[in-house]
């Protein structure tokens, strides 16, 4: 990691998604300490930690929901919060509840008109496809399974084609078969991804890189490959990750 006094922003060139020396804090928690991490465009990074190690408040101050206490982010060079930022950045919240007085259709819509999908039709009948939800297209979210709200949740994520791609659990409530489409349709997109998990298949399926966070700070930051070498033995990776988080904590 670079020093304080060098400029990650200088040194990127072709970075997507910066953070440098972010620190968040809720009231007395500090959620996030000292955070700094780079992005390269086209990259797929896990981001893994133990349950509230920062995990979503890294997601959700990348997409400008939050503002760090002190630091800076930047995606594409934009601030977060800026509409250039919100134009190629795609977002699927922790727990995410789309419109659930909608229909699925209708949310798939709204969403794709409101983020500038030239046709909107077309965009919502493919991902009404991919995800395996044409029989529900009419019913209103508030009505469906947590797996179905789940599979709306990422269309709606990723309806505009994301340059950049932050995905909070995604794979939450799927059914198995659901899982591997959804890995599938991760894999295929060309976008530049985070993909916070507690799933190490993810991680080492879908990404090539891997932050580890604890206790907000970032203790690991490498390539899957790298992580696999750590393996002692027969050890899963399950047990690596284990490791270095609890040696960290
Ligand atoms: N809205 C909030 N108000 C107060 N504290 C919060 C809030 N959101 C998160 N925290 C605290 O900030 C820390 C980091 O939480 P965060 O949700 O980012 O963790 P996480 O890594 O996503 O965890 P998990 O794996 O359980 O989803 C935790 O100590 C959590 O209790
Ligand atoms: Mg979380």
């Amino acid at each position: 990691m670079s020093g304080r006094g060098t400029s990650l922003v200088s040194l990127s060139g072709h970075a997507c998604i910066e953070a440098q020396y972010v620190t968040k804090s809720y009231g007395k928690t500090v959620a996030l300490d000292d955070v700094s991490f780079t992005i390269p465009c086209g990259e797929r990074f896990a981001l893994l930690g133990p349950n509230g190690a920062g995990k979503s408040t890294t997601l959700k101050l990348l997409v400008g929901l939050l503002k760090p206490d002190t630091g800076t982010i930047r995606i594409s060079g934009y601030e977060p919060f800026s509409s250039d930022a919100k134009a190629i950045l795609g977002y699927l919240p922790e727990d995410a509840t789309p419109y659930r007085t909608l229909s699925v259709r209708e949310n798939l819509e709204y969403i794709a008109a409101l983020r500038g999908v030239r046709d909107v039709r077309e965009a919502t009948d493919r991902f009404l496809d991919e995800l395996n939800l044409r029989e529900y297209e009419r019913a209103k979210v508030g009505k469906l399974s947590r797996g179905n709200m789940q599979k709306l949740a990422i269309a709606l994520a990723l309806i505009h084609r994301p340059r950049i791609v932050l995905l909070d659990e995604p794979l939450n409530y799927l059914d198995i078969p659901t899982q591997e489409r959804v890995f599938k349709m991760l894999k295929s997109l060309e976008s530049t991804q985070i993909v916070s998990t507690h799933i190490m298949s993810i991680a080492t399926r879908l990404t090539e890189k891997a932050i580890m966070i604890s206790r907000g700070k970032i203790v690991w930051n490498g390539t899957i490959d790298t992580l696999k070498s750590l393996e002692q033995g027969e050890e899963p990776i399950e047990s690596v990750v284990a490791r270095l988080m609890t040696n960290a904590g």
